[in-house]
């Protein structure tokens, strides 16, 4: 898999979104930006994953993928198309082939409803009328397929495991044959052996359905076990794209995101500061560097000239007989870490 590859199956480009922060007496409102100039290619068959620490941008990212929110510029191309210049009628027949599994899959699910209304629900909202026996057959191959007992269909949410209920979030994505899953945290919630449970499910689905998969994570060990390819997001920018999951990392960042991976629980990983240091506002980032202040090799051009990213030649761990493939390796760093320095 490579960069502009044919078979891309979601384009971005050059994506932004800003927010606008409240008025606050005498004073002015103030703007951030959650992503900035984004451009990502995300190929037909792939896992690829983003990583980065809380408020980087990589929930917006993913909204602004689905045209859950719309962005302030750039564009979302899905299968070729320009999702951002769809009417609402072709935008909600396009939402069939792109679904969200979220953390907390039930928290935007009405308690009252039981498991089979949240599976039918997707259909209902597309207008596609199933008859009693398509419902309940249906219903019985979405569990089935998510490795859930039929017999939980009548069940409540309090009823399941959390386990069980990310079964259903996934069942449910899955309801309408989507061909692009994002994966916003699907496992931040759960314990470790159910985590492991829920991407054994995930890697299973994607085999059999040849599903294509953008898996949101702060966890970069997670990432690297699950992803073909990764996006490293910082204050709303990509700083470093690993082109293989064992690429080694180039940018400071990233390489201190990869030591705090060291700690072998993952909810104890989450918690693991990757670095020291004050991070800056994301509603006053500083002119260069937005890592400056943070990295341990931060030097006088960072503090006045923002890095871009540009491509760095790649090294890749396991890659004995020296053939490295073509693969582009974009970094955006002043002084990116040579091989001799990791
Ligand atoms: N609707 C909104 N209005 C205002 N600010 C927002 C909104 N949504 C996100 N933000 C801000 O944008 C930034 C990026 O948020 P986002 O949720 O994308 O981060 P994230 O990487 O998904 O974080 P987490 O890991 O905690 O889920 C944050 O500073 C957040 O406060
Ligand atoms: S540009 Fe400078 S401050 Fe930023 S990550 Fe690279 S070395 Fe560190
Ligand atoms: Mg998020």
């Amino acid at each position: 898999m490579t960069l502009g590859h044919s078979d891309t199956l979601v384009s971005i480009t050059d994506l932004n979104r800003t927010f606008t922060g409240g008025r606050r007496l005498l004073r002015k409102s103030r703007t951030m930006n959650a992503v900035s100039n984004v451009s990502l290619q995300i190929e037909r068959g792939s896992v690829t994953g983003v990583v980065g620490e809380s408020g980087c941008g990589k929930s917006t990212l993913a909204r602004l993928a689905l045209r859950l929110i719309e962005p302030t510029s750039g564009r979302v191309m899905f299968d070729g198309i320009d999702i951002g210049t769809l009417t609402p009628k072709a935008m909600r027949s396009m939402r069939r082939r792109m679904q969200m599994v979220f953390q907390d899959p039930y928290s935007a699910i009405d308690p009252r409803y039981r498991l089979q209304d949240a599976l039918l629900e997707p259909f209902r909202l597309q207008g596609v009328k199933l008859t009693k026996a398509e419902a309940s057959a249906k219903v019985e191959e979405l569990l089935t397929m998510v490795g859930l007992r039929p017999e939980l269909a009548r069940s409540y949410p309090h009823q399941l495991s959390g386990g069980q209920k990310q079964r259903a979030g996934i069942a449910r994505a899955l309801a309408l044959q989507p061909e692009f899953l994002v994966l916003d945290e699907p496992t931040a919630s759960l314990d470790v052996s159910i985590q492991a449970q829920i991407i054994g499910l995930l890697e299973r689905l994607k085999d059999e359905l040849g599903l294509t998969y953008l898996f949101i994570s702060h966890d970069l060990g997670l990432v690297r076990y699950f992803s073909d390819r990764i996006v490293v997001m910082y204050l709303g920018r990509v700083v470093e794209l690993l082109p293989t999951p064992t690429a080694l990392p180039r940018h400071p960042y990233t390489k201190a995101l990869l030591d705090s991976t060291f700690e072998p629980d993952p909810k104890l990983r989450r918690a693991v500061a990757p670095a020291e240091g004050e991070i800056p506002s994301a509603f006053d980032l500083p002119p260069g560097c937005a890592y400056a202040s943070r990295c341990p090799f931060a030097q006088e051009r960072c503090r006045t000239e923002r890095p871009e990213l540009q491509s760095r030649p790649h090294h890749s761990l396991g890659n004995a007989d020296g053939n490295m493939p073509p693969y582009e390796h974009p970094v955006a760093c002043h002084f990116p870490l040579s091989l001799t320095s990791i």
